[in-house]
């Protein structure tokens, strides 16, 4: 069988459960193929390569001085970012981070920093603004099919990782939580649709300390909270959008929308921002009811696959020849910014003003011209 000539050979260090996703995603390519998986546990890592007939597995060490290894993919839990970018950084490769870039700003911004200094890309997810819905919404956005947006709401519930997921320590550690495990697919979406965050005010909670894990192959009985598990603010965009967020992972169930934006001439109602394509609801101020926009991008994936990764991976492959970076480390860094001064925003302290910024990314070019 003729196998097209790779654009970028990928590593990808971290062989938990995000894993197959980015699998299934980077042979969705073809041409991105992944010569090697590390993992701290080898023996995950020769499992995930024996499940995926990836060529080579081993240590971290061992894929950073792969010389056949272009791009790192960092998919370690969050606490475990900087320091694995760092490595591969410090080894010459470009990075690819999960969400959050790390662990604090702080630290993405070492990361950042380290990548300038090398002449390396980092970039970082989330990668779901780039799908159909992302996209339409964004086009419908720009064409002013709302008028002027002035205000938007954001609402996470809890996803139940305790209930699925063996081992959800991370989820309610630094890293994680609401905020920092599931804001970054908002506040991405949020900049995308209209740009970046000025200032953020809020204030959060921990209903429950400790949280028993369900899940059927779970490794650990309990874990510890030490991240607020509910948090709620308010962002006020550069553009002057007022935002009104509430996270959670001790809400068991709402009905409120994933994310809504209200503009002068109507209302944009976009889906979970986790997912890449599913429809965008718009209602005008002259139409009766709501109706779905026509989406301006294919599915960028099988719509029966509900976890998908490796567009922005792609899109990291596709900047190393000049084409535009949307995920980059720098609006990842943004995003990350936002969602710690969510985090840590105590009414006593007030007002947050937000030092980074990004520039909107650009749309998707196929989406932009047909929107032209
Ligand atoms: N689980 C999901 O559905 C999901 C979805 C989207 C994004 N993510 C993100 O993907 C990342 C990984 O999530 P997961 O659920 O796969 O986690 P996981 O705990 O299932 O797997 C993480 C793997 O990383 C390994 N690891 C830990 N520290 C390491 C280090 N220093 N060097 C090398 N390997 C190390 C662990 O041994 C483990 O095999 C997180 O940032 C998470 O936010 C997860």
């Amino acid at each position: 069988m003729n196998r097209p000539t790779p654009r970028a050979n990928i590593g990808v260090v971290g062989a938990g459960v995000v894993f197959d996703a980015y699998a299934l995603g980077l042979a969705w390519y073809g041409d991105l193929p992944v010569v090697r998986v590390a993992d701290i546990d080898v023996g995950r890592a020769r499992a995930k390569a024996e499940l995926h007939a990836i060529p080579a597995y081993g240590t971290p060490e061992e894929l950073y001085a792969d010389p056949d290894v272009d791009v790192v993919v960092n998919i370690t839990p969050p606490v475990a970012h900087w320091e694995v970018t760092r490595d591969a950084l410090a080894a010459g490769k470009h990075v690819y981070s999960e969400k959050p870039l790390a662990a604090t700003a702080e630290l993405a911004r070492a990361n950042l920093d380290q990548a300038r200094a090398a002449g390396r890309v980092l970039a970082g997810a989330p990668d779901t603004f780039l799908g159909t819905a992302g996209q339409t919404a964004r086009a419908a956005v720009d064409r002013g099919l709302i008028g002027t947006p002035f205000a938007a709401t954001s609402f996470v519930r809890s996803p139940r990782v305790e209930t699925k997921h063996p081992n959800p320590g991370f989820f309610y550690q630094p890293g994680g939580g609401p905020t920092l495990d599931w804001g970054p697919y908002h506040v991405a979406a949020l900049v995308n649709l209209l740009g970046p965050v000025a200032e953020v005010v809020g204030t959060s909670a921990i209903p429950t300390p400790r949280i028993a894990v369900t899940a059927p192959d779970r490794v650990v009985d309990e874990v510890e909270v030490t991240v607020p598990t509910t948090t709620a603010s308010i962002l006020r965009t550069v553009s002057g959008v007022i935002v009104s967020t509430l996270y959670s992972f001790d809400i068991w169930d709402m009905t409120l929308p994933h994310i809504e934006v209200y503009g002068t001439e109507g209302t944009l109602n976009i889906p979970n921002p986790n997912h890449h394509d599913a429809p965008v609801l718009i209602k005008r101020r002259t139409d009766a009811d709501w109706s779905e926009l026509p989406p301006v991008l294919p599915p960028t994936c099988d719509p029966a696959v509900r976890l998908f990764r490796g567009h922005g991976v792609n899109d990291l492959v596709e900047s190393l020849s000049g084409e535009p970076l949307r995920v980059s480390g720098e609006f990842a860094l943004h995003v990350l910014e936002v969602l710690e001064a969510i985090e840590q925003s105590t009414f006593a302290d007030g007002v947050r003003a937000i030092k980074s910024t990004a520039v909107q990314p650009a749309p998707v070019a196929a989406a932009d011209s047909a929107s032209a």
